[in-house]
């Protein structure tokens, strides 16, 4: 298996990437803790909507930042991986960098679109978005379910994301972990 080049050994993520993750993550995690809970509220409680309107607000919120992040990856690619790690292994880390993205993106795009086709629309912080939709039950369900399906593919990578951190300061004790911080 050929290493990849020593040149690759001294770098890190830029700062605004470097913010951007942590942030990402701190919101990712709180919306999915917020969203399971939420979901179990009964209807009859008076301080549900609170909940829906903040998971709404947060999760508009996390969608922006998703963007901005997105777009800042495409105009500065990531550094190489650093010297050590196998082709396969950086080849894995690729693919689930990416399957994160996916999930990142379409986690609150179904959301979103889910809750555009219900009567009450979004708004963020109490501001409501413009609404182009219209009310469809069918079309809010469909969107909902993937949303929930998206969830639990979410948990298992972001189990799988942290794990291989986790591997890389304990075991393999290499510069991976670093890359990741200020
Ligand atoms: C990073 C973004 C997001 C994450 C991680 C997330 C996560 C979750 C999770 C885990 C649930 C519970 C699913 C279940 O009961 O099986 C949920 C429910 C829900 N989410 Fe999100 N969500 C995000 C963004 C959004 C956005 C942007 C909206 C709408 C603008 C939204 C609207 C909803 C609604 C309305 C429910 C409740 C469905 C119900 O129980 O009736 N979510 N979300
Ligand atoms: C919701 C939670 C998280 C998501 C969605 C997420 C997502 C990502 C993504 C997409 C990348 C690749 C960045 C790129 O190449 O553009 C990345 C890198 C990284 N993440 Fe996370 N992350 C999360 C939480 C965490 C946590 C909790 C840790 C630490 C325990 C962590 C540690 C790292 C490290 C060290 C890297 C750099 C890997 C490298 O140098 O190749 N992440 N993360």
């Amino acid at each position: 298996m050929s290493a990849l080049p020593a040149s690759a050994d001294k770098v890190r993520y830029a700062l605004p990437a470097i913010a951007l993750h942590w942030l990402i993550a701190l919101l990712i995690i709180g919306m999915l803790c917020l969203g399971y809970y939420m979901a179990d509220i009964p209807k009859s409680i008076p301080g549900r909507a609170v909940y829906f309107n903040l998971h709404k607000s947060l999760g508009v919120l996390a969608g922006a930042l998703i963007l901005l992040r997105l777009g800042w990856r495409l105009a500065y690619p990531p550094p190489a991986p650093p010297r050590g790690i196998s082709r396969p292994m950086a080849r894995a880390a690729q693919w689930s960098h990416g399957l994160l993205y996916l999930c990142m993106v379409l986690q609150p795009a179904t959301g979103y679109l889910s809750s555009s086709f219900n009567k009450y629309g979004v708004r963020l912080f109490g501001l409501a978005l413009p609404k182009w939709a219209w009310e469809d039950k069918h079309l809010r369900e469909l969107f909902m379910a993937y949303h929930q399906l998206i969830a639990i593919a979410f948990i298992a990578l972001i189990a799988i994301h942290v794990l291989a951190a986790c591997k890389h300061v304990l075991i393999d004790r290499d510069r991976i972990f670093g890359r990741m911080l200020p």
